[in-house]
This record gives structure tokens, C-alpha cells and sequence, in this order.
């Protein structure tokens, strides 16, 4: 049995791609609510209904999914963790980075693997799941225990028809898709657009080659990044295109006065720029001003 930690959009796209009867959510502690219920949209095909379970006492499942939110995911980790025995592997599907670094210095006993997918997912209203658009998941390990098992984890979630490819050297994958998210996601918050509508904004068009230029630098001297500024901008306009008619998750998020991953985004690459002498004063504008869409909403 799988189990999967976060009932979200994601979580829900696995335990409606995984192989029927073998996937159940972890509850929140003292929780044993209802079967999750919901209606399933692949991009293909008529939509279904489904019924997952929750994870029972006694269940040993040998697989877990972490499809919280960032900033929600060691919370969750430490309720749900001592019911799960030591080598079970834990995949790790956070945007952004920090969340994952947090998890490893925590539990570096544990096989903990990290995920970039781009495959997406949405909840339009309750109870629907739309499976937005189909991509490529990576996984690879981030401690030195789950270095044996990540092919089998692999092996576990390609059941779901979904593409899921082994990747030996996971940072770099999770760094480029920080890049990207850094680029889109925080202007679509603070301007209230679609992605196709950032290159006609004066904000974006003043400060992206800001985020870049700081962004190559943080990556160079991380050893993750050999592009220049201009090259990432390149990039992430490229993606804009391709994604055009795409309300982002930070955009998704801020609308419903949710917490944003702007910590694990901007935030982190302006926390790294402190650590590492870098200035990043677009990195941290954004931040702050995404920060304060929810103080302003709340
Ligand atoms: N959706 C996508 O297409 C997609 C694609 C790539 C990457 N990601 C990444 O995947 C992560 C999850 O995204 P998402 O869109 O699935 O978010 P989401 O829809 O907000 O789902 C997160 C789920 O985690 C649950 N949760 C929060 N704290 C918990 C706890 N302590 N114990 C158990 N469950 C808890 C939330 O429950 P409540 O709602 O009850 O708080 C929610 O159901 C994010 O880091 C996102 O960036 C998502």
C-alpha cells in the first residue's frame, strides 16, 4: 500500500493514477474522517468517481507520499512519521526549495527522495479533481538510505500510467523548476494576471531581469546554475508562452487568501543570498510584497 500525506490536488492526481485499492491518505492526528470522495478528470476520457480510504491503524504501507504544501510539511511529518516504520521511503513533492532541506536535517536516517513533477492538478470546486495537464516526474534521492531503493520507488509510481523518471541528482531538477516559479509566480500574484499576460506589465518588465541576474549568481555559486541572467529570462519567457492561459498556484493561492510558497521560492533565494554575501533586493521585494498580499487579506 501507498500512503500519501496531503489530500490536496496532488495527493488526490496519485491516489486517482496509482492502481486501485492500493493507495490510502495519512489523517491529521485524531482524525478518522469520512473516505475522501471525489471526482476525477483525466485529460483524457470521462470523468469517474472515486473513494480513497484513510490509513488505518495497523496499516503498514511501503511507500509514503508527501503532497503537502511546503510550508506545512514538517508539521505534518512530525504527526505522521511515528506510525511509519524507519525504512519506508518518503517522497518529497514541495515546489521550491527549503522544505526539503528541513525534512533531511530532521530525519537523515530516513530514506527521504525528492520529487519535481510537472504534471498538474486543480480543485475547481469541491469535490472535482481536474488533471490539468500531463508532464514528467523525476525522483532521486536526498539521503545517503535512499540511494538503494529510488529505482523501486520509481518502479512503484510509473503503476499509475503517470511519466515517472529516475534522476540520481535531484537538486539541479528542483532548481530549475525554482528558477521558472521565481520568474512567474510571484508576479502573478502581486499583478492578479495569467501567466501569458506578465510580458505587458511594466512591474514584471522592470524587475525579471533583477530575479535573474540574482538567481544566476545564487545558482553559480551553489554549482547548480551555468546560465547567465539573460539566458534564465530566456527560459522562463519561453514558459510563459507555452503556459499562457495558466493561473499559477501562487495566483490560485493569494486569490483565496491562502499562505503562499513564496518562502521556498523568492524567499529562499533571498535567504541564500544573505547566507552567501549576494545581494538580492528584487528577490526580497517580491517576498515581502507577496507576504503582505495575506497580511492584507487577513
Ligand atoms: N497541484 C499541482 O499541480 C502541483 C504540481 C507540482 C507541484 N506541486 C506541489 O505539491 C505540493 C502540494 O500542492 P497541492 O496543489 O496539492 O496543494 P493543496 O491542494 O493545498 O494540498 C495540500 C494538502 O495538504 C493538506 N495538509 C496540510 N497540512 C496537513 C497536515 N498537517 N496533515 C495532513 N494533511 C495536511 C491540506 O489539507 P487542508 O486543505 O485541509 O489544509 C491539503 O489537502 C505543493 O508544494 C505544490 O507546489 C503541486
Amino acid at each position: 500500500m501507498i500512503a500519501i500525506l496531503g489530500a490536496g490536488s496532488l495527493g488526490r492526481l496519485w491516489a486517482a493514477t496509482l492502481p486501485a485499492g492500493q493507495v490510502a491518505f495519512v489523517p491529521r492526528p485524531g482524525q478518522m474522517p469520512e473516505p475522501v470522495r471525489y471526482q476525477f478528470h483525466p485529460t483524457e476520457g470521462e470523468a469517474f468517481c472515486l473513494s480513497i480510504p484513510w490509513l488505518q491503524s495497523g496499516d503498514a504501507p511501503e511507500l509514503l507520499l508527501v503532497t503537502t504544501k511546503a510550508g506545512d510539511t514538517l508539521e505534518a511529518l512530525r504527526s505522521a512519521l511515528p506510525s511509519i516504520a524507519e525504512p519506508i521511503p518518503i517522497v518529497l513533492f514541495q515546489n521550491g526549495l527549503g522544505s526539503q532541506q528541513q525534512v533531511t536535517q530532521v530525519w537523515p536516517g530516513r530514506p527521504v527522495l525528492a520529487a519535481s513533477t510537472t504534471e498538474a492538478a486543480n480543485r475547481p470546486g469541491a469535490g472535482g479533481l481536474v488533471h490539468a495537464g500531463t508532464g514528467q516526474t523525476w525522483i532521486g534521492p536526498l539521503t545517503d538510505r535512499a540511494r538503494q531503493s529510488f529505482k523501486s520507488v520509481v518502479g512503484q509510481l510509473a503503476s499509475s500510467g503517470l511519466k515517472v523518471l529516475p534522476e540520481t541528482d535531484i537538486m539541479p531538477r528542483l532548481w530549475q523548476k525554482l528558477v521558472i516559479n521565481a520568474g512567474i509566480n510571484p508576479f502573478t500574484a502581486l499583478l492578479n494576471c495569467r501567466n501569458g499576460e506578465l510580458p505587458d506589465q511594466p512591474f514584471y518588465r522592470s524587475h525579471i531581469d533583477g530575479v535573474c541576474q540574482e538567481a544566476a549568481r545564487i545558482g553559480a555559486a551553489l554549482s547548480l546554475e551555468t546560465r547567465t541572467g539573460p539566458q534564465l529570462r530566456e527560459q522562463i519567457e519561453g514558459v510563459i508562452k507555452t503556459t499562457a492561459g495558466n493561473v499559477s498556484s501562487m495566483l490560485a493561492d493569494a486569490r483565496q487568501g491562502r499562505p503562499t510558497e513564496i518562502r521556498y521560492i523568492n524567499g529562499w533565494l533571498a535567504d541564500n543570498g544573505a547566507r552567501l554575501g549576494i545581494p538580492t533586493p528584487v528577490n526580497q521585494l517580491l517576498t515581502e510584497r507577496v507576504e503582505s498580499l495575506l497580511n492584507r487579506n487577513h
